[in-house]
C-alpha cells in the first residue's frame, strides 16, 4: 500500500481511537454532572435552607445525592448508582416523578434540561455515578 494511503487510514483511525477512550472512562460528578447543576439548580438547591434539604451547590451536592433518600419518595435514593428508574433524581429531571414538579422548576412551572444534558446526567448514574 502507498504511504500515503497508509498515512490517511492512520490519521483516520485517530478519532475513533479518542471515542474508545472516551467510552471508556465513566462520567463523573464533578468534571461532567456538577458544573450543569450548580449553574441549574443551586440557586433554589443551595444557600441557607436549600429546597428539600438538598444542596446541589458547589462541591456540596455529591455527597448529598448519594447519601440521601428523597424526602418526596422516601423508599428511593436520590442516586441508586446504575439504576436511574430507582434514583428520584432521575425522575425529577425527566419529569416524570409523580411528587412535585419536574426539575429545574422555574417561576411559573419547570422547564427540561437540553437532551444533551439529559443523557449526561442519565449516562453518569449508569456507569456507577462516579465523583
Ligand atoms: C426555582 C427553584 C428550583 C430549581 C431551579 C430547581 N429546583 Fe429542585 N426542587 C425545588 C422545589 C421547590 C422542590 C420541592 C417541590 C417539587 O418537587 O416540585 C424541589 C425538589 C427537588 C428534588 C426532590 C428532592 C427530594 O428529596 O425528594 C430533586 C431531586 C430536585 N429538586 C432536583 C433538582 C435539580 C437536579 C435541579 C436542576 C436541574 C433543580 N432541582 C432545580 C426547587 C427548585
Amino acid at each position: 500500500m502507498p504511504r500515503k494511503e497508509m498515512t490517511a487510514i492512520a490519521l483516520g483511525l485517530i478519532p475513533l481511537l479518542a471515542l474508545a477512550v472516551r467510552a471508556s472512562t465513566p462520567l463523573s460528578y464533578a468534571t461532567d454532572v456538577e458544573p450543569v447543576f450548580v449553574k441549574q439548580c443551586a440557586e433554589c438547591h443551595g444557600g441557607d435552607s436549600p429546597k428539600k434539604g438538598l444542596d446541589l451547590s458547589l462541591n456540596k451536592g455529591y455527597a448529598n445525592l448519594l447519601q440521601h433518600k428523597s424526602q418526596e419518595e422516601p423508599l428511593m435514593q436520590l442516586v441508586k448508582a446504575g439504576d436511574p428508574a430507582t434514583s428520584y433524581l432521575w425522575l425529577k429531571v425527566s419529569h416524570t416523578a409523580t411528587e412535585g414538579r419536574g426539575m429545574p422548576r422555574t417561576l411559573f412551572g419547570a422547564k427540561k434540561l437540553p437532551q444533551a444534558q439529559l443523557d449526561t446526567v442519565r449516562d453518569w448514574i449508569i456507569q456507577g455515578a462516579q465523583p
